[in-house]
C-alpha cells in the first residue's frame, strides 16, 4: 500500500481523495497495490466528512511520517506551497502538483532538488487540467524537435469567449455567468487578464526548449477589452476569437512566446474548442501536428491528472523520471519582430487614412448591428511596423490573426 498526503483540501485536493476512493479497483489493478490517503493538511476542519479523522493543521505531521512517500500539493499560490514542497523533496518525498503558479516560478529549482534526492516533482495538472500534455512532452515527444506550441490554456476565458460568440452577450455578462457556474474565481483577474494562460505557456515553452522561459518575459494580453462588435466581425469572417498561449521558434532558433486573444480561422482545429475545454496544438519536426484536447479545469479532470502523477511516482520508487528543464533563462525573440496580420477597428472617420496607413489592407464590410466604425485586415507585418502604422490613428481595438 502506497501512503500519500494531500496539501490543501479544496476543490482539487478533495477531488484527489474522492477519485482514489472511486477508482480504487482500477488503481489497484494498474499499480499492483492500493493507494491510501493517510493525511490531509488544511487550515479548516471538515466535521462530518469521511476524511475528517485524517485532517491535520501541522505540516510536520506529514513530513515526519515515514510511511508517507508522496504528497499531492493542491494548495495553489506560492507560499506556503513552495516551502512545503521543497522540504518534502529534500526528504525524498515526491510531490505531485496542480499549482501552475509555483511550477512557473520555481519549477526547475524544485526539479533539481527532486533529482538530488531520488524522488519526483511532477506537475501534469498544472497545464490543461485533465489533458495529458506534460507527460507526453517528456516521454512520447522526447525524440522530437518541437518547433511550435499553441493552446487554449484557460477554461474560464474560453467559456466567456464562447458565450460572447454564441449568445451575443458582452464581456461583463459572460464573466458573471462564468462566476455563477463556478468556473471563474471570485477575483477573476488571473484568468481574464491572461496571467494564468501566460504561466501555462511559459511552462510548456520551458519543456519545449529545456531551459527556463520566465512568464514575466512573455508579452501578455487578456480578454477584458474584447467586445461584441469584435465577435460580429469575426463571425462574418468565419473566425472565432480565442485567448491563446503561443510559442514558436524563429529562424535563429529563439522563441517568440505570447499570450493574447487571436482570430482563429475555421480551418484551424482550435477554432472548434469551446466552453471550458482546453486544447494544445504541438508541432514536432517528424511527428508533425499533434492535438491534445480535454477539460482544462474542474475537480475530477484536474484530480485525475494529479493522481496519474502519483501513480507514476508509486511505480518508480527511488527513481527520478526524466524531465528536461534547466534553470538557465531562455532569452526570447524580440516580440516587436513577430509577424502577424491584424484585424483593426477604427472610428468611421478614419477610413481613408487607415487604408493609406496599412498599405495593402483588406477593408471589411460592417456586419449587421455595427455602425459608426470601420474595420480592416492588414497584410502580414511585424508588431513594430504595425504600431508605427497605427500611430496617429484612432484605433478602437486590434486583434492578431493566427496563421
Ligand atoms: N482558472 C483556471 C482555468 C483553472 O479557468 O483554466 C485551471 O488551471
Amino acid at each position: 500500500m502506497t501512503q500519500i498526503a494531500i496539501l490543501g483540501f479544496g476543490t482539487v485536493g478533495g477531488g484527489v481523495a474522492e477519485l482514489i476512493d472511486l477508482n480504487r479497483k482500477a488503481i489497484e489493478s494498474r499499480l499492483g497495490e492500493g493507494l491510501y490517503v493517510k493525511r490531509i493538511l488544511d487550515l479548516r476542519d471538515f466535521p462530518g466528512s469521511p476524511y475528517a479523522d485524517r485532517i491535520t493543521h501541522d505540516f510536520e505531521d506529514i513530513l515526519s511520517d515515514p510511511e508517507i512517500s508522496i504528497i499531492c500539493e493542491t494548495m495553489g499560490g506560492k507560499e506556503p506551497a513552495y516551502t512545503f514542497s521543497r522540504k518534502a523533496l529534500e526528504r525524498g518525498i515526491s510531490v505531485c502538483t496542480s499549482n501552475k503558479e509555483l511550477v512557473a516560478a520555481h519549477g526547475p529549482e524544485l526539479l533539481e532538488i527532486a533529482r538530488k534526492n531520488g524522488c519526483n516533482y511532477l506537475f501534469e495538472a498544472s497545464v490543461g487540467g485533465g489533458i495529458p500534455i506534460i507527460r507526453p512532452m517528456n516521454t512520447s515527444m522526447a525524440p522530437e524537435d518541437i518547433t511550435s506550441i499553441m493552446g487554449i490554456l484557460n477554461g474560464t476565458t474560453n467559456y466567456i469567449m464562447t458565450r460572447m460568440e454564441h449568445a451575443g452577450i458582452g464581456f461583463e455578462e459572460a464573466l458573471k455567468e462564468a462566476q455563477e457556474k463556478g468556473y471563474a474565481e471570485r477575483n477573476p483577474e488571473a484568468d481574464v487578464e491572461g496571467h494564468d494562460a501566460c504561466r501555462k505557456i511559459a511552462i510548456l515553452s520551458s519543456l519545449m526548449c529545456g531551459r527556463t522561459v520566465r512568464y514575466e518575459d512573455v508579452p501578455c494580453e487578456g480578454i477584458s477589452s474584447v467586445t461584441v462588435n469584435d465577435f460580429r466581425y469575426a463571425r462574418a469572417m468565419q473566425m472565432a476569437i480565442k485567448l491563446l498561449g503561443t510559442s514558436k521558434r524563429d529562424s535563429e532558433g529563439n522563441f517568440f512566446v505570447r499570450t493574447a486573444p487571436y482570430l482563429v480561422p475555421a480551418s484551424n482545429p482550435l477554432h472548434s474548442v469551446e466552453d471550458v475545454f482546453n486544447a494544445v496544438y504541438v508541432h514536432g519536426n517528424t511527428v508533425d501536428d499533434l492535438m491534445f484536447y480535454g477539460r482544462g479545469a474542474g475537480k475530477f479532470p484536474t484530480a485525475s491528472a494529479v493522481v496519474s502523477d502519483v501513480i507514476d511516482c508509486a511505480r518508480n520508487p527511488g527513481h527520478t523520471l526524466a524531465c528536461k528543464w534547466e534553470p538557465e533563462i531562455m532569452k526570447l525573440s524580440d516580440p516587436a519582430e513577430e509577424v502577424f496580420r491584424y484585424f483593426v477597428r477604427l472610428d468611421k472617420a478614419e477610413e481613408k487614412k487607415a487604408a493609406a496607413a496599412y498599405a495593402g489592407a483588406m477593408m471589411l464590410e460592417a456586419p449587421e448591428g455595427v455602425t459608426g466604425e470601420c474595420a480592416l485586415l492588414t497584410g502580414p507585418m511585424t508588431e513594430k511596423a504595425f504600431s508605427e502604422a497605427s500611430a496617429g490613428l484612432q484605433v478602437l481595438s486590434f486583434i492578431r490573426m493566427l496563421g
